[in-house]
């Protein structure tokens, strides 16, 4: 099984996203998944130009010549694809936003309804499972909401497990603390490759609250004002 995740961080290999990610892909890999990270910020893929060539003119080839032909090669060889994106204005980042627009052409144009509900077709034929990874900087939960519900409308039921980190700034201060934390990213991966999704248990171990809103408040201003006088 190939696990092919993408890092929609600008601080790519230093951010917190990639701190989470790393665990959930090691324990894909201990269970027996090869797996690859793609940054997107290195990608190079510019947005989608709405022309809809790759439907229509040259079916499943996109008309920019830029990083898409090797995403697009990776994400139909893979067999899951993990959307690993911190919050930004509670949503993805814009390098995530635009690497969904792009997989545009892994669809076919046609118009098919199940259950009630109207999708385009796979291309490929292909209706592989979909991780959503996130973190944010703020303790609640319930900043995902609206990035969950876009995961949930674009990939209806291949959407088989999200793993969400809040207070992620403080979670990279206190790595040595917080090992339940990784276990269950670890476990999450694991869980994908052996059962082919992520329990419900797990996806509330990786998100537990690791401080109180009090406490974060606090920290955070601390942090901040200390910040702000080493610049003066
Ligand atoms: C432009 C911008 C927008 C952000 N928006 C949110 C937000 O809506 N909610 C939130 O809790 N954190 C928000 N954050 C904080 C990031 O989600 C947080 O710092 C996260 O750890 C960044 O992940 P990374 O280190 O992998 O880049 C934002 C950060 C930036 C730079």
């Amino acid at each position: 099984m190939k696990i092919l995740a993408f890092n929609g961080s600008p601080r790519m290999k230093s951010g917190c996203t990639e701190i989470v990610l790393n665990k959930f892909l090691e324990g894909a890999s201990r269970a027996g998944a090869e797996v690859e990270t793609v940054y997107l910020k290195e990608a190079g893929l510019k947005p989608c130009l709405g022309c809809y060539t790759c439907w229509f003119r040259t079916p499943g080839r996109c008309v920019q010549a830029d990083g898409w032909e090797e995403i697009h090669r990776k994400a139909i060889s893979s067999n899951v694809m993990v959307f690993a994106t911190p919050l930004y204005n509670y949503t993805m980042t814009s390098y995530m936003k635009v690497l969904l627009e792009r997989l545009l052409p892994i669809w076919e144009p046609f118009i098919v309804k199940k259950k009630g509900v109207c999708f385009h077709p796979s291309r490929y034929g292909k209706y592989d499972p979909v991780v959503l990874l996130s973190v944010c900087g703020f303790p609640e939960g319930a900043h995902f909401d609206a990035l969950v519900k876009t995961f949930q409308q674009h990939f209806g039921r291949l959407l088989v497990g999200k793993v969400l980190r809040s207070a992620s700034e403080i979670m990279r201060e206190r790595q040595d603390r917080l090992n339940h934390i990784f276990d269950a990213f670890f476990r999450a991966g694991m869980e994908v490759v052996q059962n082919g999704r992520i329990s419900p248990e797990t996806e509330e171990a990786a998100a537990a609250p690791i401080i109180g809103v009090e406490e974060f408040i606090e920290v955070s201003n601390r942090r901040f004002n200390a910040l702000l006088s080493n610049q003066s």
